[in-house]
């Protein structure tokens, strides 16, 4: 890779995966290992890991680390527990499509070399969980230039939760628009939400940006459509858990509210989506499944409550926004202006 890979979300050390714990950040940087598709899926679970892409990337190494555990077992007791081991991934966290796609990625890489003894099929299905990291790391890098250039020099940008290099390989999604569009020259800053309720806006953007020295300003969420009607905002890019196939987006609850207001205000909305994060099977956004989070999410944070006890708390952690309030979908494959059904199926032919 010729540009500097500024943040290692997951690595491979040592025959264990490492990843950043996200949930310490900024405070504290540290990695923790994993071994087993059970300790990775509760590493998700937990949200160690979080964003689409790494979710997806962290599944591909728990089937890895699973098939190599067991790599001195029998054919037959490989291939139950290597399955069991699937479906605890699987059922790690709902809305990240990237999930299902990386272990449906990784069984077909299974069934391809079944009939081989299990030490052979494990190092083959670590060689693809390398290859399902290396690949994010390029796409994100493609979806970065073609990003760029909607971003006028100058632009104020807005974004919402932490679609950046820790929600991905590297590089990022909506962040990796702004660090090409920056690496091109452009003078870009950044207004972050800070993301209610776990702040991945104040806690792991806002680290990214300034750990990066891009211009970076923290609003809280509720000051967006302050900010849009001053005339400070000149485009919002986030990224997305899982693109329905008539264009409606999941992401980060509270991006529905942010893509109303950029209508209302005329700022365009775009939505940095590799093709990995794009369900051809699910026909519209009331078809994605919304995780629905820990209450103590919303009561308060980490040790400190500030509600009442008793009080009636709803968590949703994901919102959809309607494919009508998206200026353009950014994919590795090229901008897609108003999303729709035919140009989803096109993209993907
Ligand atoms: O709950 P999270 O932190 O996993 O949610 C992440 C997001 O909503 C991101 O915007 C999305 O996954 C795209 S990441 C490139």
């Amino acid at each position: 890779m010729s540009q500097k890979q500024v943040v290692e979300t997951l690595r491979w050390q040592g025959g264990r995966l490492e990843m950043i714990d996200q949930r310490i950040l900024p405070s504290k940087f540290e990695y923790r290992a994993y071994a087993s598709a059970a300790e990775v899926a509760e590493g998700i679970r937990t949200m160690v890991v979080r964003g689409a892409p790494a979710i997806g990337c962290a599944a591909a190494y728990g089937v890895a680390l699973e098939a190599l555990r067991l790599r001195n077992s029998s054919r037959d007791e490989f291939a139950a527990k290597l399955e069991y081991g699937f479906e605890q991934l699987a059922g790690s966290r709902p809305t990240a499509v990237n999930l299902f796609w990386a272990l449906n990625r990784m069984r077909r890489v299974w069934q391809d070399v079944r009939s081989a003894v299990p030490s052979a099929i494990a190092e083959r299905l670590l060689a693809e969980a390398h290859e399902v990291l290396a690949e994010d790391i390029r796409i994100n890098r493609a979806m970065g230039a073609h990003g760029a250039a909607l971003l006028p020099d100058g632009a104020r940008v807005l974004t919402h939760c932490n679609a950046g290099a820790l929600a991905t390989a590297g590089h990022g999604t909506a962040l990796g628009v702004i660090r090409s569009a920056v690496e091109a020259g452009k003078r870009i800053s950044v207004i972050a939400d800070e993301t209610r309720p776990f702040l991945q806006g104040a806690r792991l953007t806002a680290w990214e940006m300034v750990h990066e020295g891009i211009p970076v300003t923290l609003i809280t969420d509720n000051m967006a459509g302050y900010m849009m009607a001053q005339g400070e905002i000149d485009a919002i890019v986030v990224g997305t858990d899982r693109v329905a196939a008539n264009g409606d987006v999941a992401n980060k609850i509270g991006t529905y509210m942010v893509a109303v207001l950029a209508q209302r205000h005329q700022v365009p909305f775009y939505v940095a989506c590799p093709l990995s994060t794009i369900d051809a099977a699910v026909p519209d956004g009331r078809s994605i499944p919304i995780e629905e989070r820990s209450t103590s999410e919303v009561t308060g944070f980490r040790d400190y409550q500030w509600a009442p006890q008793g009080v009636a708390v709803r968590n949703p952690a994901f919102d959809v926004t309607p494919a009508e309030l998206v200026t353009a979908l950014i994919t590795e494959r090229g901008v897609v202006h108003r999303p729709d059904r035919q140009k989803i199926a096109a993209l993907l032919r």
